[in-house]
């Protein structure tokens, strides 16, 4: 099948690309490599050959519009995005340059090619803002309640995609992840707690947990979460779907389990609470199962092993 991946180049893209190709789709990759990053599509290059195609090109423009109306893709995974919160915040209208009026750029072309399944990547994490946490996993009934520029961003998003699906029958699922780690993810990068601890524990500096730590969070395995993508191809229509695991883990219980993996045994720094920080997070999967059949397969200490594991060899090899 021909697909579209946007973002097919940043941490979660190129895990999706990966499995794409070796399941022998014809791929094309849109990235402008903000953040993203062309050495995360080596693997995938060496599977699928001239069936994946990389285009350097920003959603922004309008050429995004052209090259996926030229491309004819039957699916379009959207994942492209201005993914750090607090620059949402900072400067909301760059935000929405990308997140809103780009994905709108995306959608057009989707309209004009006749795209006939459009996926979306959005954030559970912050479209239900903080609820009360009874209602803790959180279904796909809570009350939206955005609580930055990004969140609102991602919700448009969603409802751009309902409202495509009216006007010209496209097909659209919404995926609400959680919080994704794995291999590939940026250490320096604004959400991946798990990644930054990585990097530190390796180099020997010292983790700083910020607030008292007893925050929680829903850490979802990206291999996981590029199987949901790949699941809603043909199912899943008209839904939001929670993309996570239904259990919390702390930041003090996550560091834990990470300082024992690499072996070491020293205490965390505590740093000052950072204002706007959710106090507890995790999405309930069951939709997923029964829409998609999807539910994850990975638990964190697996998915911790595997993500030290490709930091330590990125380590080796100097890549
Ligand atoms: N990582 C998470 O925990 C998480 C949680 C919820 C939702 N998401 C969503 O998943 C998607 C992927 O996130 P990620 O964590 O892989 O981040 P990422 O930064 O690694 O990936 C984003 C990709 O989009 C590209 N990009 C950014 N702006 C672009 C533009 N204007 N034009 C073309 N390409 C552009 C980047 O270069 C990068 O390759 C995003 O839509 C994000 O909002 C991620």
């Amino acid at each position: 099948m021909r697909v579209l991946v946007t973002g097919g180049a940043g941490f979660i893209g190129s895990a999706l690309v990966d499995k794409l190709a070796k399941n022998d789709h014809q791929v094309l990759v849109i990235d402008n490599f903000s953040t993203g990053s062309e050495k995360n599509l080596k693997e995938a290059q060496e599977i699928s050959g001239v069936n994946l195609i990389i285009e350097e090109c920003d959603i922004r423009e309008t050429e995004a519009t052209k090259l996926i109306a030229d491309y004819e893709p039957s699916v379009i995974f959207h994942l492209a995005a201005q993914v750090d919160v607090r620059a949402s915040v900072t400067d909301p209208l760059t935000d929405a340059e990308t997140n809103l009026l780009g994905m709108i750029r995306v959608l057009e072309g989707a309209r004009t090619s006749k795209t006939e399944k459009f996926i979306l990547a959005a954030s559970g994490g912050t479209i239900y803002g903080e609820p009360d946490s009874k209602l803790l996993p959180l279904k796909e009934d809570t009350p939206w309640n955005p609580l930055s520029p990004y969140g609102v961003s991602k919700l448009a998003g969603g409802l751009y995609l309902e409202t495509y699906s009216h006007l010209y029958g496209i097909k659209g699922t919404t995926l609400a992840l959680a919080n994704v780690y794995g291999p590939r993810q940026d250490p320096h990068g604004e959400a991946g707690v798990v990644a930054i601890f990585a990097g530190k524990l390796l180099d020997g500096d010292p983790c700083t947990i910020y607030g008292t730590g007893n925050q929680t969070r829903d850490f979802v395995y990206v291999d996981d979460v590029a199987s949901a993508f790949v699941a809603s191809m043909e199912r899943g229509d008209g839904h939001l779907l929670n993309v996570g695991t239904g259990v919390e883990t702390s930041i003090q219980d996550l560091y834990k389990e990470m300082a024992l993996a690499v072996g070491v045994d020293s205490e965390p720094e505590k740093g000052k609470e950072r204002p706007g920080e959710l106090e507890r997070s995790s999405l309930d999967p069951s939709l997923a199962k029964s829409v998609i059949g999807w539910e994850p397969q990975t638990n964190l200490r697996e998915g911790v092993e595997n993500t030290l594991e490709w930091f330590r060899s990125k380590r080796e090899t100097g890549s």
